[in-house]
Order: structure tokens, then C-alpha cells, then sequence
């Protein structure tokens, strides 16, 4: 293994990008070389707020990807922007560690997938949750077989997203944005995926999906800010706030993900996994041993009920990036493994439309 120093460009210079820079400042193998974003004037705040001295700004992607000693790219651009910033990172042959939804379609991830495998380069999609450490310790559990052989899994996203969220105008938006399960509720499609397979790095193979949308909150403009905890007059939510998908894997297990951008109560994000031996319930855990175990049992670690990524598990994803590229190894969250979680979100849409389940693969 090297130990070589990796050189980093960071694309996007928002809200996420300051949990990618402070986790690359914190990884003695990388060093963040570049930031780049439309908006300058954000990218030199990260740096200073980072205590970045010796960096390059740019304002133009293909600039800064000609940079001198760059070697990997995160890009936490908005979402409509991945497929773009990934086809001309591919170009220039650089590793990639892209921002969740990697991209708004089925047609963007295919080219984004054929680019990728042409530059042999290496990819992590940011579905940080893999990285919890109290979604370690379950999965843990499942692959040394205490809850035994799993048959059903629930996971839910629940979030008034709204004017909070810097990333908001774009996000309320169905051409930029497509739907509440791409813009944040990917997070539990992919946990639910996660949860369904019974390997410590392994998520399961979704084989048919049927799904449906609704809630109240579409194109009303009086909403709810729960940080404020208060309503406001907001530009509306163009796309359903609620979606609802049932998911069958390849190996017999059934699941259920909803997103739900319209409940008003404080951020939750609620997982079931349950198998023929024994039950978890967000950080509890039920399989008995023996007669006397009959009450549930903690799991230590932090429940994923925060929507600030200052509370989401960064540096545990970027060093498993730098480790992958370092290694030359895939990683188990790689854009072909990031695209089976896309392809559950992208089929119920089409679910939606005709009232029929979705076989899967898409693509
Ligand atoms: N993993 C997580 O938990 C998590 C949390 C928050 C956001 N995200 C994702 O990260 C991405 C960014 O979200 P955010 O909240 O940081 O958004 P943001 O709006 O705070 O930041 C986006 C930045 O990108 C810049 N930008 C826009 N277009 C650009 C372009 N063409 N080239 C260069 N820069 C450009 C903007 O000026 C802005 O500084 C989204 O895909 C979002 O879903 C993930």
C-alpha cells in the first residue's frame, strides 16, 4: 500500500461540502488541492473555514480539473449537475466520490456507468449511512446470523424539507430535482437495500418493484420549517411529497421505503429489519438465546435522527474512498452498486405512470 498523498479537487462548495473538506483535512493521505464552484466567493469560504492555505479556486469544472496534482474529485454539486461533473471528471481520468442522487435519470447514470468503466477509475456514491457506526454494529449482527435468515426490512425517511435546506429552490423543483426520493429519501432506499442482504458489505439485488405517491403538500405554498418550528409562505413543492415503494430483493427478501417530506414532527428516520430468529427496531434488538431473554436489547450508537451533515458519518466514507483508491479496490458503494439503488426510485416513477410493478434491472 502506498503512501502516497492524494491529491483532491472538491466541486460544489456548499452546505455538504464542508463535511468532505474537514474529512479529507482529517485523512493524512489526501490533500484538498482545488475548490471549485460558480460562486467563488463560496468556495474561498470553505477554505478559510477550513484553515486551507495553499489551494486553487476556479469558477469552471474543465479548469480545475486541469489543476496540477489532482487525483480524485468529490463532486457536492447539486444533483442535476452530477452527470455533467461525472462525465468530465471520467475525461480527465479522475477518481470520483459523487454526491447523493449521483443523478436525475435513468439515461445520465448510464453514461455517467460507461465513462466511469472506460477511465478505469474508482467511484463512492455518498450514501454516507453506510458509514453509521450504529448501522455497522447491525449489520454486523445480521452476518454473523443473530437475527438469522432475514425475510422483510422497512426503512422511512421522514423530513419537512423545505426553505431550511440551503439546496431548496433547486430541490422543491421537479426538472432539477425529479422527486422526493432522489433528493433525500435515497438515503433510506439504499439503507433498505443495505438491510435486505445478509453480507457485513453487501446490499441486496432488487429483482420488482410497485410503489405509489401522494400527500397533501404538492403546490401548496403555506409550510412548515421545523427548524424554525414554525409555518411560512414558501414557493411550492412541485413533485408528491410522499412515496411509498414495496421492493422485492433477489434473495426472497420483501421491503418497504417511503419518504415522507410532508410530516410535521422532527426529523425521524425509522428502520425494521426482521428475520426468523430475531427482530431490530432501530437501535433494539430482540433474539432470544434462551427463555429468560424476553425484553429488547440496546445496539450501541448514535440513531441516524438528524438531517445536518455535521451529523452524518463523513469521515468514515471519505477514508473508505481514499482507502479504495489507494488499494485500487471497489468499493461496495460504487457507482454500479449506486445505480441498483437508483433503479428502485427511477421504477417506481414509472410505477406512478402505468399501475404495473417494475422488473428490475433497468439498465
Ligand atoms: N449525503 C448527505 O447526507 C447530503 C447532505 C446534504 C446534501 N447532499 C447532497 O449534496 C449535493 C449538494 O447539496 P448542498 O446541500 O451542499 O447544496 P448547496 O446548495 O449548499 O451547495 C451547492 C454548491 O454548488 C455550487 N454550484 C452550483 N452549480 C455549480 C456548477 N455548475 N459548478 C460548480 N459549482 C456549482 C453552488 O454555488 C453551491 O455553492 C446535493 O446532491 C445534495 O443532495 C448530501
Amino acid at each position: 500500500m502506498s503512501d502516497k498523498q492524494y491529491g483532491i479537487l472538491v466541486i460544489g462548495a456548499g452546505w455538504v461540502s464542508t463535511q468532505h473538506i474537514s474529512a479529507y483535512v482529517n485523512n493524512p493521505n489526501a490533500q484538498v488541492r482545488a475548490i471549485c464552484d460558480i460562486n467563488l466567493e463560496n468556495a474561498r469560504q470553505r477554505a478559510a473555514e477550513a484553515g486551507l492555505g495553499d489551494v486553487a479556486f476556479y469558477d469552471d469544472v474543465d479548469d480545475a480539473l486541469r489543476h496540477d496534482g489532482i487525483d480524485a474529485v468529490s463532486i457536492c454539486t447539486p444533483q442535476h449537475i452530477h452527470c455533467q461533473n461525472v462525465l468530465a471528471a471520467a475525461r480527465a481520468g479522475k477518481h470520483m466520490l459523487i454526491e447523493k442522487p449521483a443523478a436525475n435519470s435513468l439515461e445520465e447514470l448510464r453514461q455517467m456507468r460507461d465513462a466511469v468503466h472506460a477511465a478505469r477509475v474508482k467511484t463512492v456514491v455518498g450514501f454516507v449511512l453506510r458509514w453509521n457506526p450504529l448501522f455497522q454494529s447491525i449489520k454486523k449482527k445480521i452476518a454473523e446470523g443473530t437475527l438469522g435468515e432475514l425475510f422483510y426490512a422497512e426503512t422511512d425517511y421522514q423530513s419537512y424539507n423545505s426553505d431550511w435546506w440551503g439546496g431548496w429552490e433547486q430541490g422543491r423543483r421537479k426538472e432539477m430535482s425529479c422527486s422526493a426520493m432522489a433528493v433525500a429519501g435515497c438515503h433510506a432506499v439504499d439503507s433498505l437495500r443495505w438491510f435486505a442482504a445478509p453480507g457485513e458489505t453487501q446490499a441486496a439485488d432488487p429483482v420488482e418493484v410497485f410503489a405509489y405517491a401522494g400527500g397533501r403538500r404538492k403546490g401548496k405554498t403555506c409550510q412548515f420549517n421545523p427548524v424554525a418550528n414554525d409555518w411560512s409562505e414558501q414557493s411550492p413543492l412541485e413533485y408528491d411529497g410522499l412515496e411509498v415503494i414495496l421492493v422485492k430483493f433477489s434473495n426472497g427478501v420483501l421491503g418497504k421505503v417511503s419518504v415522507n417530506f410532508e410530516a410535521v414532527q422532527p426529523y425521524t428516520f425509522p428502520l425494521s429489519i426482521f428475520g426468523d430468529r430475531g427482530t431490530i427496531k432501530n437501535n433494539q434488538l430482540f433474539a432470544p438465546q434462551s427463555p429468560d431473554q424476553d425484553q429488547w436489547r440496546e445496539i450501541p450508537g448514535i440513531c441516524p435522527d438528524s438531517s445536518d451533515v455535521t451529523h452524518h458519518p463523513f469521515q468514515g466514507e471519505v477514508d473508505h474512498f481514499i482507502e479504495c483508491v489507494q488499494q485500487d479496490i471497489e468499493s461496495h458503494c460504487n457507482l454500479v452498486d449506486a445505480i441498483k439503488t437508483h433503479e428502485i426510485f427511477f421504477a417506481a416513477q414509472q410505477c406512478y405512470q402505468t399501475g404495473q410493478p417494475v422488473s428490475l434491472p433497468l439498465l
